[in-house]
């Protein structure tokens, strides 16, 4: 791949569940998940790599009680019939059992030309057809539909979470079938826990490719990859395929382990797909990985394969990285 495009990685420390959105005014628009796990921001550059130093706007913070009172993760910002809208999951910090897994997701809306000076609405829950701990929303448009894809629990099968997809009858209500993508079955998608979430998805090539995370958010954490043609019924289970292998995975020899949470974009000059994702650059973790505050977001370029699937090697090192 010949491009003037490189990154020096880390992108924006301590971000987690980054997402990127290449908006048609010249800005990147940046949302993740912050350490405190409190706030909804949002930053902008007309760059990729100036998104480290652009100013971090609070645009939301989490209630002091009720359905969104904490644990506020993986935020996406979207740009949908003329407004803006940010996914995300937040959790109850007065429910009865208040684990960390009692989430439910969301929806906010802004009219205004820039989102970081924005007023900002709740829209309230996005319902699906069962309640269940549910995270890790994203959008996007189809053949003039609009489509949400999403993890979530369900009971009658072992593990955290599986990934899901509905068309929306608006951009915070869904409609129609709510069909089950991908559940953790292979071995390296239920490595500490039974993990399907973060999926993200990118158009190339008459095909839709969706990315997800599995196994537990520890050096284990990898990206498994579902494809489906362009021109298939979305809904039919029967038009997706799942790569058995993993697609993404800790890389010891450029120091970077558990890279996930993955987002898309297009480099500056247009030409490239953008991967966009988080990694530690550390293995040994105290406590519970959740609460480790360093997943850094990350930056670099996809190449294709002759067979038009995505090839995105592996995470590369940070910058001034010397192998031990
Ligand atoms: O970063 C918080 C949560 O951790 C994200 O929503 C999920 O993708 C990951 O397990």
């Amino acid at each position: 791949m010949n491009s003037s495009q490189t990154f020096k990685n880390p992108i924006v420390e301590q971000r987690a569940d980054p997402w990127v959105y290449k908006h048609t005014d010249g800005y990147y628009y940046f949302t993740a998940s912050v350490p405190t796990y409190d706030r909804l921001e949002i930053r902008r550059s007309t760059t990729i790599q100036g998104l480290g130093d652009a100013e971090a706007v609070t645009v939301w913070r989490k209630h002091d009680h009720g359905p969104m009172s904490q644990l506020i993760w993986a935020p996406e910002i979207h740009y949908i019939h003329g407004k803006w809208y940010i996914y995300f999951a937040a959790a109850d910090v007065d429910h009865p059992v208040n684990d960390t897994f009692n989430h439910r997701m969301y929806v906010i809306e802004t009219d205004a030309i820039n989102p970081l000076e924005g007023e900002w609405v709740e829209k309230g829950q996005v319902i699906t057809e069962w309640e269940s701990f549910a995270l890790d929303a994203t959008t996007f448009q189809h053949n003039d539909k609009l489509y949400y894809v999403w993890a979530q629990r369900d009971y009658d099968i072992p593990g955290n979470s599986n990934l899901y997809l509905s068309e929306m009858e608006n951009p915070w209500t869904l409609k129609g079938p709510q069909i089950m993508l991908t559940k953790p079955e292979l071995e390296w998608e239920v490595i500490g826990f039974l993990v399907n979430e973060g999926p993200a998805v990118l158009k190339k090539n008459g095909k839709i490719f969706i990315t997800y995370s599995a196994s537990a958010t520890d050096i284990n954490y990898c990206m498994g990859l579902l494809s489906a043609d362009e021109n298939s019924d979305l809904l039919d289970i029967n038009s997706w395929h799942k790569a058995d292998q993993p697609v993404f995975r800790s890389a010891p020899e450029n120091g970077q382990y558990g890279p996930g949470h993955n987002s898309f974009t297009r480099s500056e000059d247009d030409q490239h797909d953008v991967l966009i994702y988080h990694a530690r650059n550390y293995t040994e973790i105290v406590g519970d990985p959740l609460h480790d505050p360093n997943r850094h977001t990350r930056a670099q370029l996809i190449e294709w394969n002759e067979d038009g699937t995505p090839n995105f090697g592996k995470p590369v090192p940070d910058e001034g990285f010397v192998h031990s």
